[in-house]
C-alpha cells in the first residue's frame, strides 16, 4: 500500500515536469514529436513506473485466464449497467424511475446526471440482452426496466431547458438533465444534437423486439393507450424525428461535449434513426411523413458522403469534425468515428452497409482503427510493454484530448473506446461468418491484414470462405480482437469494476467511477464475441 503511495507520489511529480513540457508548444503533438519532446530520463522514469506499478495482487476478478475473466466480466458489466438506473440500481439513489445516471460520481468529477446520449446508448445493451433471451428475462425484469427508461424520457423530452422547449423542439438538443428529473441550467456545451437519432434506435429497437417476440407493453403508462406502440412512435419517436429533420444540417457540441461544429457521431446516427422511422412511418401508414423522412435521409445522406469533408480523398481515415481538420487544430482522428459506425449499423440487416455508409467492414472504417492504432500505441506508455506482439492497444478518444477525467492536463485511454475496438473486429468477422462471404482485401488494407498473413501482400486478395486460409485470417483476427478486451481485463479493478478512462502510465482507473457507458461497451464487445465464437464453431 504504502509502496504503491509512493508510486502515485513519483507519478505527480513527474507528470508536473513533463506535462508543461509536453504540451508547451500548444499543438497537437504526433506521437514522434511527443515522444521526443520529453528529456530521455524523464521518459524512462515514466515507463519503469508504468512498469512496476501494474498490480497483481490477489482478485475477485479470475484475471489469470482470458476465458474465465470474460465470463465473470461479462456478468458483472451488464448487472453494472443496471445498478446506475433509478428505480432499481443501488447507486441510483434519489434519481427518477428509469433515468440512467452516467455515474454514482457526485464530486470529482461530477456526473451524477442523466445524459441523453448515455442512457440511450446503455439501455440499448438491454434491448439487446432481450434479444438474445428472446424477450424470456425473470431475472432482473428487464422489460419494466426499458419501459421505464421510455417513460422517463417522455417526460424528459417535454422539460423546458437552456437548450430550448418542447414545442418547437429545441429542448430536444438538451444533452443532460438533473438524476431527479430536473433541467440542467448551468453552463454546458449544448446543444448537442445526437441525443434524438439515439433515442430513435433504442426506443424504435424496443418496438421491434416487441414485434418480434409477440410481446406487449406492460407498464400502464403505455397500455392505457389503446394502441401503445402508436402512441410511442406519435408521441416520442415522431418529435425526436422532426428534431433530426429539422436540425441536421445546423452545428452542434460533439459527443464528447467540447466542439460546436458538425460530426460523423451525430450525423451517422442521425441517418440511421431516419431509416429506422421511415420503416415505422411507412408501417404506420404515416405517409406525409413518411416523405418528409425520405427527404431529410437522401439529403443527409448525400451530405455525409460528399459535402461533409468526413471522407476526403488525401487521408485514409474517416475525419469526425471537418472544421477541426480545416483548421489544423487536430488531424481528424477520433474513436468516435468507429463508435458511429458500430451504433449506426445492425450487421443483422443485410441491407444497411447499403442504406448507412461507412459499414463496419468498410475499408474507411479499418484504417481510422489502424490510425488509431499506430498514433496510440506510442503515445500511451502503458502500451509500451505490449509492443512487438502484434496486438492491440489501449486507445483513448483522440490523438490531442487533454481531458483527465477530472480536468484537462493529458488525455488517457477509454474503457469505452478500447471495447469498441474489439467489437468492431468481432463484427467484421460476425459478417463473415453469418453470410458465409469470402474475405476481400484490397491493396488499401494492407495494413491492417498483413499480420495475419505469412506472405506478403502485394495486390488486392480474396480469401474464399472456408478455405484454410481464411480459418488462419479468422483465427489471427479474433486474437487481434481479444487482445484489445485483454487491456481492458489488466486495468478493471479487481471487482471488475470501471470508470472512464485508465491513466496512460500506472494504467490505474481515473475519471468517473463506475461508468455506466463504460461496462454497456465492455459487455457489447463481449456480446459479440459471443455470437462469433458461435458462428465460428459451427463452421
Ligand atoms: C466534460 C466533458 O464531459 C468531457 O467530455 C470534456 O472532455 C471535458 N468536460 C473537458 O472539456
Ligand atoms: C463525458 C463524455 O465525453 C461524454 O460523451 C459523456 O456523455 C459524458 N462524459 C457522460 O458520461
Amino acid at each position: 500500500m504504502r509502496f504503491s503511495l509512493f508510486l502515485l507520489y513519483l507519478l505527480a511529480v513527474v507528470n508536473s515536469l513533463v506535462l508543461p513540457l509536453d504540451f508547451a508548444a500548444g499543438r497537437a503533438a504526433s506521437h514522434e514529436s511527443a515522444v521526443q519532446s520529453q528529456p530521455g530520463f524523464l521518459q524512462l522514469i515514466k515507463e519503469w513506473i508504468a512498469i512496476f506499478s501494474t498490480r497483481e495482487v490477489a482478485s475477485a476478478i479470475p484475471r489469470g485466464s482470458f476465458e474465465s475473466w470474460l465470463q465473470e466480466q461479462e456478468k458483472i458489466s451488464f448487472e453494472s449497467i443496471l445498478q446506475n438506473i433509478g428505480g432499481y440500481g443501488e447507486f441510483a439513489q434519489n434519481v427518477s424511475i428509469g433515468a440512467v445516471i452516467a455515474s454514482p460520481s457526485q464530486t470529482r468529477p461530477n456526473y451524477f446526471y442523466q445524459w441523453t446520449r448515455d442512457s440511450a446508448l446503455t439501455v440499448m445493451s438491454l434491448v439487446e440482452y432481450l434479444d438474445d433471451h428472446e424477450l424470456q428475462d425473470y431475472e432482473f425484469g428487464l422489460c419494466g426496466l426499458v419501459e421505464s427508461y421510455i417513460e422517463n424520457q417522455y417526460h424528459v423530452q417535454r422539460l423546458a431547458n437552456p437548450s430550448g422547449t418542447f414545442e418547437d423542439l429545441t429542448g430536444l438538443g438538451e444533452p443532460k438533465f438533473m438524476a431527479n428529473g430536473e433541467a440542467f441550467v448551468d453552463h454546458w456545451g449544448r446543444p448537442q444534437r445526437d441525443g434524438p437519432g439515439l433515442r430513435v434506435i433504442t426506443v424504435l429497437g424496443y418496438l421491434s423486439l416487441l414485434t418480434k417476440y409477440e410481446g406487449n407493453f406492460q407498464h400502464e403508462f403505455f397500455t392505457s393507450h389503446d394502441d401503445s406502440f402508436r402512441f410511442v412512435y406519435d408521441e416520442i419517436v415522431k418529435p425526436d424525428l422532426q428534431y433530426i429533420v429539422h436540425h441536421w444540417a445546423s452545428p452542434g457540441f460533439d459527443l464528447w461535449e467540447e466542439v460546436n461544429s458538425l460530426h460523423l457521431f451525430t450525423s451517422l446516427t442521425q441517418l440511421k434513426a431516419l431509416k429506422l422511422g421511415m420503416t415505422y412511418a411507412l408501417a404506420y401508414s404515416d405517409s406525409e411523413f413518411y416523405a418528409v423522412l425520405t427527404t431529410a435521409y437522401n439529403a443527409l445522406n448525400f451530405f455525409i458522403q460528399v459535402d461533409s469533408g468526413y471522407k476526403t480523398g488525401n487521408l485514409p481515415f474517416l475525419i469526425e469534425t471537418p472544421t477541426l481538420l480545416l483548421t489544423g487544430k487536430r488531424i481528424g482522428l477520433d474513436i468516435a468515428s468507429i463508435l458511429a459506425s458500430l451504433r449506426a449499423h445492425d450487421v443483422d440487416d443485410v441491407g444497411d452497409a447499403l442504406d448507412i455508409p461507412f459499414a463496419v467492414d468498410d475499408p474507411v472504417v479499418l484504417n481510422t482503427l489502424t490510425a488509431m492504432v499506430n498514433d496510440m500505441k506510442y503515445r500511451y506508455p502503458i502500451n509500451h510493454n505490449r509492443l512487438g506482439f502484434g496486438t492491440g492497444f489501449a486507445l483513448g478518444r483522440y490523438p490531442e484530448d487533454v481531458y483527465d477525467g477530472y480536468g484537462t492536463t493529458e488525455g488517457n485511454p477509454w474503457f469505452i473506446a478500447t471495447a469498441s475496438a474489439s467489437e468492431l473486429v468481432y463484427k467484421i468477422l460476425y459478417k463473415l461468418y453469418k453470410y458465409e462471404n469470402d474475405l476481400y482485401i484490397p491493396i488499401g488494407l494492407r495494413e491492417f491484414y498483413q499480420p495475419f498473413f505469412e506472405f506478403e501482400i502485394k495486390q488486392d486478395m480474396v480469401v474464399p470462405f472456408g478455405s484454410d486460409e481464411f480459418h488462419m485470417v479468422a483465427d489471427g483476427l479474433i486474437k487481434y480482437a481479444d487482445s484489445f478486451m485483454d487491456v481492458i481485463r489488466e486495468h478493471v479493478d479487481n471487482n471488475g469494476h470501471m470508470s472512464e478512462q485508465f491513466n496512460k502510465y500506472s494504467g490505474f482507473m481515473e475519471g468517473a467511477e463506475d461508468l455506466t457507458w463504460s461496462y454497456s461497451s465492455c459487455w457489447s464487445s463481449m456480446r459479440w464475441r459471443n455470437k462469433v465464437v458461435k458462428l465460428m464453431e459451427r463452421s
